[in-house]
């Protein structure tokens, strides 16, 4: 939903500004443009389309010793154009923004300010900020900008550059996310870390409401009334190798084959003696104990996980658990109080109708445990306690690592819960838990099964449309399936519980209609064979995703079969969905797709 960077310091801003934005552009990609400061004077350079349009625009230009700002567009108001691209400048041109988020009330400013004379050039909301900030400016920028956002209804990320003060760049956020990066000799600000990695590692997540005023010697910080206040750096993990692709063609393969790796990672420190320790997150056994009913919210992937999680704790722990959409719960008037336990479950921690739902549950008095990727992310730090999934960047649009880790964490916690509750036996809750141990070498046996799914792919990627059946966990697992196959290869895919076709979606299967039935669960695999060939013989072409060990009785009703390897079932999902990533991967690329950047999409969506 819009990158932000921007920089000062001694060297050619340029260059800085644009590899920054190349780390950015999975958060938009429609436009892109850049301002800095050369010789005191303003230069602003926008190109409509993907960043390769702006990077030819500026090579060979140089600026050094200077301040910059870029911004890499994903289009909320007016049409992707030059016109419409960040940065926004004032009419005499010497004031230049880059703006992430949505400006509620601009249409009431923007009238307001066309009465003063002022002359809009974009249909942007953004166009009203600039032109605010330019009214209110007298001898302190960050003093306009202040006076500025105090107008302003809505979400904003938002980095300014003057030509009266050619040595800041000011910044300051409310709901959508901005970090400074402290460099030496230099800083930076950004909308996500990888673009500043390169600089430091040493990192300032802004708040809402605060002011941060960055020059090439220093950051100052102030509050919402413009009191300094002091800067608590965090240092980075992750270093800039994970933000490049490594020799892989795309970032969602080489994320992908991450797996074993990043769920080994996100189990391992959680496992003391066999049993789920729980220190970091700070939740006692008997606080657990109290637990009596659960909503988890999340958005897209993140909801697919959650079911999951839905299905397991309502098996496993025997506490109701209710799924919501994000973006329904926080205007449905829920039914929630004290009593309630809720999660929140966020790659990115930056999703607008997330945050909004978490904020929802806390104002109604719900304990708000968040499953988050993104250190220091909104969700992360509004939440009252914090389980992380630990997949290291996901940059390609399309999350696959993030998900199986927030399996991961869902899971630690279903048996941690089941067992503090007395639901589970020692005996089985150490099985369950060594169950999930052998997770990550199964997920990497099943890397190796790739090129069957490529030359599957190669012969179905002229698909129109493909449905994804499966029943209990396996359903759930269908719909992230289907969502992956959608979102990058724009193949048209539904997702269904295997017993629910028969009223009514069957109708859509005819002769050579592509089916892909998840079978991995033994308590429902009989039944959802029945279901199987009921589409069979409608004429549909299966492909059966199936573990080693239900393959005999699976294997005639498939035209192709994919055996992953035996895990306990209830664990199986994060086997399963292996397959299924990396063949909606193979299906997008042999049909040209642009696989990490799908069109129409932004990896963090900041916006509702
Ligand atoms: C799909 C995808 C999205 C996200 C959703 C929530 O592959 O990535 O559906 O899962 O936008 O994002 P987070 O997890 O960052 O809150």
């Amino acid at each position: 939903m819009c990158g932000i960077v921007g920089y000062a310091g001694d060297k050619n801003v340029i260059p800085v500004l644009i590899g920054g934005l190349q780390k950015l552009e999975y958060r938009g990609y429609d436009s892109a443009g850049v301002a800095y400061l050369d010789g005191g004077k303003m230069n602003v350079i926008k190109e409509k389309g993907k960043l390769a349009g702006l990077e030819k625009l500026v090579k060979g230009k140089c600026a050094e010793h200077t301040i910059g700002i870029g911004h890499t567009r994903w289009a909320t108001h007016g049409e992707p154009s030059c016109a419409n691209a960040h940065p926004h400048i004032n009419m005499v041109g010497d004031l230049a923004i880059v703006h992430n988020g949505i400006i509620e009330n601009y249409l009431q400013l923007k009238e307001s300010l066309e009465r003063k004379g002022i002359r809009f050039v974009s249909q942007t909301d953004t166009e009203v900020i600039v032109h605010l900030i330019h009214y209110y400016l007298k001898d302190d920028l960050k003093e306009a900008v202040s006076t500025a956002i105090s107008k302003l209804k809505g979400s904003y990320a938002l980095g300014v550059i003057s030509e009266r003060f050619p040595d800041e760049i000011v910044a300051v956020r409310k709901d959508s996310p901005l970090v400074v990066g402290l460099g030496k000799g230099e800083n930076l600000i950004a909308s996500d870390i990888p673009a500043i990695l390169e600089y430091t590692r040493d990192v300032y997540f802004l708040n809402n409401g605060e002011i941060a005023v960055i020059k090439k010697d220093g950051v100052e910080l102030f509050d919402e009334v413009l009191n300094p206040i002091a800067c608590e750096p965090y240092t980075v993990e992750w270093d800039v190798s994970q933000a490049e692709k490594a020799g892989y063609p795309h970032f969602m393969i080489k994320e992908i084959e991450e797996q074993p790796r990043v769920l080994a990672d996100t189990l391992t420190p959680r496992l003391k003696d066999g049993e789920v320790c729980f220190d970091e997150v700070g939740l006692t056994d008997d606080a657990l104990k109290k637990i009596k009913k659960i909503t988890i919210i999340a958005c897209g992937t993140a909801y697919h996980a959650s079911y999951v999680g839905k299905y397991i704790i309502e098996r496993f722990a025997r506490v109701p658990v209710e799924v919501e959409i994000a973006s329904e719960f926080r205007y449905k008037n829920p039914i929630m109080n004290g009593d309630n336990f809720v999660i929140v479950v966020s790659q990115s921690g930056e999703t607008a109708d997330t945050i909004a739902a978490l904020r929802e549950a806390k104002k109604r008095g719900a304990y708000v445990m968040a499953i988050a990727n993104v250190v220091g992310s909104t969700v992360a730090r509004e939440a009252d306690s914090v389980l992380y999934t630990r997949a290291g960047m996901e940059i390609a649009v399309a999350s696959t690592k993030a998900y199986t880790t927030q399996l991961m964490c869902l899971y630690l916690f279903c048996l941690k819960l089941a067992y503090a509750k007395g639901k589970m036996a020692p005996e089985e809750y150490r099985a369950n838990v060594s169950g999930l141990a052998a997770i990550p070498d199964k997920v990497a046996d099943i890397l190796g099964q790739k090129d069957l799914l490529q030359k599957f792919a190669y012969e179905h990627f002229t698909e129109k449309s493909v449905f994804y059946i499966g029943r209990g966990l396996d359903y759930a697992l269908a719909m992230e399936g289907s969502l992956k196959l959608k979102e990058i290869s724009y193949i048209h895919s539904e997702a269904y519980a295997a017993g629910e076709l028969k009223h009514g979606t069957i109708a859509l299967i005819e002769e050579g209609t592509l089916v892909v039935a998840v079978l991995t669960q033994g308590d429902l695999i009989e039944k959802a064979l029945s279901n199987v060939k009921e589409v069979t013989a409608r004429g549909a072409v299966v492909l059966v995703i199936t573990q080693e060990k239900y393959k005999d009785m699976a294997k005639d009703v498939a035209d192709k079969l994919i055996a992953i390897p035996d895990a306990a079932d209830f664990a199986a999902t994060m086997t399963a969905i292996i397959p299924m990533q990396i063949f909606a991967y193979y299906m997008a690329v042999q049909k040209g797709c642009d696989v990490d950047k799908p069109r129409n999409l932004a990896k963090s969506v900041t916006v509702e």
